[in-house]
């Protein structure tokens, strides 16, 4: 007994000097693992690999905060979410683990009604009748349909991969008015952030999210944050109100340079530690990896760089307005109103928060791609100026100014450059293989490693814990190469 006990508090005091002392410059810190992104990619993998029997691992994130783009801020008294913000995918035949952590912890969410569109489209002019546009909005549905279908024909008959708006040319209408490309923007920019010319028909048509994780999807206000649902995920982490107790959880700690082999990986931080471990799991963005805030040592082979640098990170921006009273339609199936213009993209989608902030006369506009990225670098005033215009065409010149304004700037953040991944054509699963191919004992991670689920919070979560699975493998059964290889190229 005794001497069990001298054991473990040796064991607890080599530990704690690891752990609790304040490392300094030069310290090398040795551990299994070494988990890069506190992320739900990378919270994913530390629950697998605790899971799995290796609990000596550190996770670093250069932020200040676990969630990476699951992240709520305050505005005007309330707290919105300006990442993730709908859980996607449930009520299907594969159950959803965002839906399951949601329940655990008790989140306030409501349902997405999207399906009232042909009553809440406007132009310049105002409210459009929905006698002049439900023909477009079926028509829109029709060309949904078949996009979907031709989809399934090219995965299915292992055709060559085509563009959307390739496939809607099969149609033989390709959306082109006003009203035409907001439907069209709705039916696609608002999913996947990109317009259908760039995105891969193989890759997203059906979505797999709809087909396997089902079609419903819940609008989360808890004012706790939607970060709140990662708290279960990360148990091992002790995290209660965003606040973390365990040690291995290391923020602050921008990871600026990794050196890998087969033998294991040295990462160095921001703060001059180094961190030796067996693997490393690497879940920052797709967008990160494609510029240089992390050097690689030695540089990324050719095939991996070229994977990294084709697919594409998306941008995808809400903002969100305060007013001191409301003059949009409240009640069912007036959430998510539709703007018109003529040209595609100019703050195209609207959605007020009277059922989950009554009274407090919040509403939100979503833009995405290039808009996001010129909105981006406006300043707030610029903004709302715009917006203003825009709401006085959709509901008249009398309505008030509103009192605030609040939106991310995702792309410009040097630690997320944008929001999520998509697929673009030309992308093949060779090449996707390759993105998600480690090199040495350097794992890659994240949501746009989500073959399935790409884009997505359970895409993340999914990657993580098949990463994590795959070090697992290497760690436990020598077997390293097995998982997430490179597959050998075909002649
Ligand atoms: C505006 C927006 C809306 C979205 N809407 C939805 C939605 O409604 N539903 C949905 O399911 N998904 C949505 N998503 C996508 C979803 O949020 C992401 O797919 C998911 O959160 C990504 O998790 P991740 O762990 O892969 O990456 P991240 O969350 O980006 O985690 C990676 C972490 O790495 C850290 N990091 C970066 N560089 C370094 C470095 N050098 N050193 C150390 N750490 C570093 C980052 O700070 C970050 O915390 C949305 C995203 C955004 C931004
Ligand atoms: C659709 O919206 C209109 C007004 O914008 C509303 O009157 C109607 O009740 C809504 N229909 C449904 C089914 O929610
Ligand atoms: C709204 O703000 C603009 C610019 O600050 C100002 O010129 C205008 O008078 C305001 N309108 C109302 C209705 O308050």
């Amino acid at each position: 007994m005794a001497d069990g006990f001298v054991a473990c508090m040796f064991v607890f005091l080599v530990l704690a000097s690891t752990f609790l002392r304040r490392a300094a410059a030069g310290d090398v810190i040795t551990v299994d693992v070494i988990i890069i992104g506190a992320g739900a990619a990378g919270l994913s993998a530390g629950k697998t690999l605790s899971e799995g029997g290796i609990t000596d691992f550190v996770i670093l994130e250069a932020t200040e905060r676990i969630g990476g783009r699951i992240r709520n801020a305050e505005f005007a008294r309330l707290k919105v979410e300006l990442g993730a913000n709908w859980i996607e995918g449930v009520n299907g035949e594969k159950e959803n683990p965002v839906y399951t952590l949601a329940n655990e912890v008790n989140l306030k969410y409501s349902d997405a009604l999207y399906d009232n569109v042909s009553q809440n489209i406007y132009d310049h002019t105002g409210y459009l009748a929905p006698e002049l546009v439900t023909p477009v909005v079926e028509r829109a549905e029709h060309l949904f349909d078949f996009v979907e279908d031709l989809g399934t024909k090219f995965t299915n008959e292992n055709l060559d991969d085509i563009s959307v708006l390739t496939a809607q040319r099969f149609f033989g209408h390709v959306p082109s008015t006003a009203v035409e490309m907001v439907i069209d923007s709705w039916n696609y920019d608002f999913v996947s952030a990109e317009p259908p010319r760039v995105t891969s028909l193989r890759n997203s048509q059906p979505l797999a999210t709809d087909t396997f994780l089902g079609p419903d999807s819940y609008f989360v206000s808890d004012q706790r944050g939607y970060a709140t649902l990662l708290e279960p995920l990360a148990y091992y982490l002790n995290c209660k109100g965003g606040m973390c107790s365990d040690p291995r959880l290391r923020l602050n700690t921008a990871v600026t340079k990794i050196e890998y082999s087969t033998g294991g990986v040295t990462v160095h931080t921001e703060d001059e530690i180094r961190y030796r471990g067996k693997a490393a799991v690497l879940t920052v963005s797709i967008g990160v990896l494609q510029t240089d805030l992390i050097h690689f040592s030695p540089a990324l082979p050719f095939w991996k760089l070229s994977a990294i640098y084709q697919f594409n990170m998306a941008v995808y921006t809400k903002i969100f307005l305060k007013f001191p009273k409301r003059f949009w339609p409240t009640g069912p199936g007036t959430e998510y109103l539709l703007y018109a213009d003529v040209k595609r993209g100019y703050y195209p989608f609207w959605q007020h928060l009277d059922n989950e902030f009554p009274g407090e006369n919040i509403i939100f506009t979503t833009v995405t791609d290039d808009e996001s990225r010129r909105i981006e670098q406006m300043p707030d005033e610029e903004t709302l100026a715009e917006v203003m215009v825009v709401l006085r065409k959709m509901f008249g010149p009398d309505i008030p100014n509103a009192s605030h304004i609040l939106y991310p700037r995702w792309w410009q953040d040097k630690y997320f450059r944008g929001t999520f991944s998509n697929w673009p054509i030309g992308v093949s699963s060779y090449e996707y293989k390759q993105l998600q191919a480690p090199v040495g004992r350097l794992y890659f991670s994240g949501e746009h490693c989500s073959e399935q689920y790409n884009g997505y919070v359970h895409g993340a979560i999914f990657a993580g814990s098949e990463t994590a699975h795959a070090v697992l493998k290497c760690l436990h059964e020598d077997k390293c190469d097995t998982l997430y290889s490179r597959p050998k190229a075909t002649t």
